[in-house]
């Protein structure tokens, strides 16, 4: 168990950039990489584009924090795909997390230069853990402590990648997808091209807990 918990913290460092805050919880974050196959990959976009093929992108939310996007809660989850949800829900490292209701997945579509601003999930809306798996391309999240907003970590998301955030980072950090407004964003000294980018978001529900 112990040598689990070395070996999930090793791979989530090589995609973390703390130099601006030295301080992160990063035992408050997974990443598991190559979570899901290519053909599940596949599979799942396939099942995702045909989902949200009538939405338009919307350029802007209403409170501003996300452009270029489109959004759906998917409540009648395919069984087909059952075992990739039950993957995720083992995933996110809380103890028995079978017995936990979980609220139906989100799933967000962020067109090619989309970003979204910081933000803490609404804490009326759903409990301690926020995960997602990444589809179609990576991106970096950022977070800042609430406290110190000037500071943050860079953390890389790469495609096909399940990531769990948790009690602090969850409460008291804010995250953010960042992006310029020509799509463009930068990592470890690095600057990339955000392209289109999928994310199944599943999160805990805090009313049946
Ligand atoms: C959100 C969010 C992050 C992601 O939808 O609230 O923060 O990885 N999404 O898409
Ligand atoms: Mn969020």
């Amino acid at each position: 168990m112990r040598f689990a918990i070395i070996k999930r913290t090793l791979s989530t460092l090589k995609l973390l950039d703390r130099r601006q805050d030295p301080k992160f919880p990063i035992n408050d974050l997974t990443i598991i990489e190559s979570f899901i196959s290519e053909q599940e990959e596949l599979d799942l976009i396939k099942y995702l584009n045909r989902k949200l093929r009538r939405l338009p992108y919307e350029t802007n939310h209403f409170d501003h924090v996300i452009t270029n996007y489109r959004e759906m809660q998917i409540s009648e989850w395919p069984k087909e795909f059952e075992h990739i949800r039950h993957r995720m829900i083992s995933a996110t490292g809380l103890n028995e997390p079978s017995s936990i209701n979980w609220k139906p997945f989100h799933a967000l579509d962020l067109g090619d230069r989309g970003s979204i601003g910081k933000h803490v999930d609404h804490i009326e809306y759903s409990g301690r853990v926020i995960s997602g798996l990444c589809l179609l391309s990576q991106a970096v999240v950022r977070f800042r402590a609430k406290d110190q907003p000037d500071h943050y970590a860079d953390v890389l998301l790469p495609q096909k990648c399940f990531y769990v955030q948790r009690d602090s980072l969850r409460y008291d950090y804010t995250h953010e997808i960042i992006a310029d407004t020509n799509g463009n964003y930068n990592f470890m000294g690095s600057t990339f091209k955000r392209s289109r980018r999928l994310c199944l978001l599943l999160r805990d529900d805090i009313k049946q807990q």
